[in-house]
């Protein structure tokens, strides 16, 4: 049995799941499913990267020990991968004794082997990223919490595999994926490759697995985290485990983390002599557009509250179906409505829904026979058409191209409404059942075939479908034409997915009364996206003494706001506070600078301004208030 091994990366427990950890978690699961209905053993890793310098100082920050830090916060992680029905096999975190044996094992190993040394080093370390900066980065301010640091540590010699590294990239063109990330890390190691630091000293960074060899060290988080894609599938543990699963066949990341993933990674497997993974694939990134906000879905600022509004499975869709992979996709509401209304809901939602209503209507709720018709041109051709993409689905699937398979399944449900326009079974039944008949027939073997197709992208409706046509027994990896059993009987089905308009739109409990001026109405309120969020930077707007300009946080996002309250707040006041913004505003600009968003402050005595803020630690940036 052919096996696929699939992994996410491994995200900082710390942050606020998103939209990206959604994306990239989403995409190894329809990966997943789909070589499980083809048959082959599969094996989905995704996890928690615990360790560093962020986790321990947001431990600090709320008096926690790290542990029961990471503790609390992996859970965020393990609930959205419950709620998004992720069915990944494992999940490990780097603070669970099984993967730190490994990446002890794996330094000891190194060390051994003459491939670490120890050397002084003075540079500018960037908390928030977790590494050296350089000189350049430094200078372009792009970078927050960089500390000075001069110091003794361990480094790997991961300059001697800069040569192997190249002929190896060049040598297997599926080694880095797309084509564009190949050639960007065959750009960069044009120039010399350095060596690479893999120790903080414990003086200044205790949580992090320790150096076997100096425990005056532990280990730097790369190091420990990518060493996850073989302690959790038994490297140095369990022999039979790690020979079945490894070489890993897709390391799935998002382009932010290329070069630790295709140079880091590869160099240090290397150096141990371990085989390397066969695929990186490096997407594109998920930004948050600025379009108009859609007409039903007002209130969605962020796209994981989607799912409450409409369910899981349109959510993954619209993630699988919008983003060309490798490229970059704008995130907004109105595309998603507009997605969701034109293939869900009408193309996709009202043909099952006709189909299975007029069956029920006529053929007491049973699959009817497929009978053949005088002209089987229309039948014909709606074979065809099903047949040509049960074939084209692997191959676009194994080039990463899942938006054009869904394209193309898509394409063969728009042809079943076709068929059904062509065949007009509501005239065909006053002349003849059968023919009639035979049109339900075969509409709903085309309709299986493609629910059976999109099943990986969206599991739960898609059984539904299944389900609602007769299907619900036939094996999931059976593309035969033919196979919809005539006589089965339909089982009870829902609409699998109502028009957005009836969905988002809650309507008041009881008919308006006559309200004082001063009460709004709940519904009104309700639109308000209020959100905790934490202030990185702030300067004044030249020319005026009004006005602030500041960098602000949400957790997943960054924003830059204008405020009025120079007069009250020094800049410097404001960096680190945490305060409340109306998220859902209309941008502006102001002085010529964009404003996203308002602020909110209570008028003090004396008429000064105080801003509003929020001081318990659980009020995280990105937090709706509500
Ligand atoms: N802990 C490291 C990874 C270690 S893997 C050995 C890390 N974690 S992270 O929490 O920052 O997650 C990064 C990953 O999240 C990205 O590589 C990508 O897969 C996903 N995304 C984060 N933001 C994203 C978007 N806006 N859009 C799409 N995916 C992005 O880096």
């Amino acid at each position: 049995m052919p096996k696929f091994y699939v992994t996410t990366p491994i995200y900082y427990v710390n942050d606020l799941p998103h939209i990206g950890h959604a994306y990239t978690t989403i995409l190894a699961d329809v990966l997943a499913r789909y070589h499980r209905t083809l048959g082959d053993e599969v094996h989905f890793l995704t996890g928690t990267d615990e360790h560093g310098l962020k986790v321990q100082q947001a431990a600090q920050a709320r008096s926690a020990d790290p542990q029961a830090h990471c503790d609390e916060y992996v859970v965020r992680f393990k609930e959205l991968w419950r709620r998004l029905h992720i069915s990944n096999d494992d999940f490990i975190r780097t603070t669970e004794q099984r993967h730190k044996v490994v990446v002890q094992r794996l330094l000891q190993a190194l060390h051994d082997k003459g491939e670490l040394y120890q050397d002084e080093y003075e540079g500018w370390y960037s908390v928030s990223e977790e590494r050296f900066i350089t000189k350049k980065e430094l200078d372009s301010g792009e970078f927050r919490q960089v500390e000075k640091v001069k110091e003794r540590n361990w480094f790997f010699r991961m300059s001697a595999y800069q040569e192997r590294l190249i002929e190896h990239i060049k040598e297997h063109p599926r080694f880095i994926r797309p084509a564009t990330r190949r050639n960007e890390v065959l750009g960069f190691l044009r120039k010399p490759l350095g060596d690479l630091c893999i120790s903080r000293p414990k003086s200044r960074l205790s949580w992090g697995v320790e150096l076997p060899f100096d425990p005056d060290y532990v280990n730097y988080v790369w190091f420990d985290a990518l060493t996850n894609y073989i302690s959790a599938v038994g490297y140095t543990a369990d022999e039979e485990q790690f020979g079945k699963w490894w070489p890993a066949d897709v390391h799935l990341i998002g382009k932010d983390i290329l070069t630790t993933h295709a140079v880091y990674w590869p160099t240090m497997l290397m150096a141990a002599g371990v085989p390397l993974p066969r695929t990186i694939f490096a997407h594109g990134w998920w930004l948050m557009g600025e379009e108009k906000m859609s007409k039903s879905l007002g209130n969605v600022v962020r796209p994981l509250d989607l799912i409450d509004l409409v369910g899981v499975d349109p959510v993954r869709y619209y993630l699988m179906r919008d983003m060309v992979l490798g490229q970059d996709a704008s995130f907004t509401p109105d595309a998603f409505e507009r997605r969701y209304n034109a293939d869900l809901a009408n193309d996709l939602g009202n043909l099952a829904n006709r189909i299975a209503k007029f069956i029920r209507r006529h053929f007491e709720a049973r699959v009817p026979e497929p009978t053949p018709p005088p002209d089987p041109t229309f039948d014909e051709d709606l074979k065809a058409g099903a047949e040509e993409i049960v074939r084209r689905v692997p191959g676009l699937i194994d080039d990463m191209r899942l938006h054009e398979a869904i394209e193309g399944i898509m394409e063969l449900v728009r042809r079943v409404n076709t068929y059904l326009e062509q065949t007009q079974p509501w005239h065909q039944i006053k002349a003849s059942k059968d023919l009639a008949g035979n049109s339900l027939y075969q509409a709903a073997e085309a309709l299986r075939i493609a629910a059976q197709l999109l099943h990986p992208v969206m599991p739960s409706r898609m059984e539904a479908v299944r389900g609602m046509i007769g299907a619900g027994e036939v094996p999931l990896n059976d593309f035969a034409w033919g196979r919809l059993r005539p006589g089965t009987l339909l089982g009870e089905g829902e609409v699998p997915f109502p028009r957005l308009e009836t969905l988002a739109v809650a309507s008041p409990v009881a008919p308006q009364e006559e309200t004082p001026e001063n009460v709004v109405p709940f519904d009104d309120f309700q639109k308000v996206d209020l959100r905790v969020a934490e202030v990185l930077a702030a300067e004044k707007v030249a020319g005026t003494d009004k006005l602030l300009k500041l960098r602000i946080s949400l957790g997943d996002e960054e924003r830059q706001i204008i405020a009025g309250i120079a007069q009250h707040y020094d800049p410097e006041q404001l960096v680190g506070r945490r305060i409340v913004l109306v998220v859902n505003l209309r941008p502006v600009k102001i002085r010529g600078e964009e404003s996203r968003g308002m602020l909110l402050a209570a008028e003090g005595k004396d008429g000064r301004l105080v801003l509003a803020t929020v001081d318990d630690p659980g009020m995280e940036p990105g937090a709706k208030i509500g």
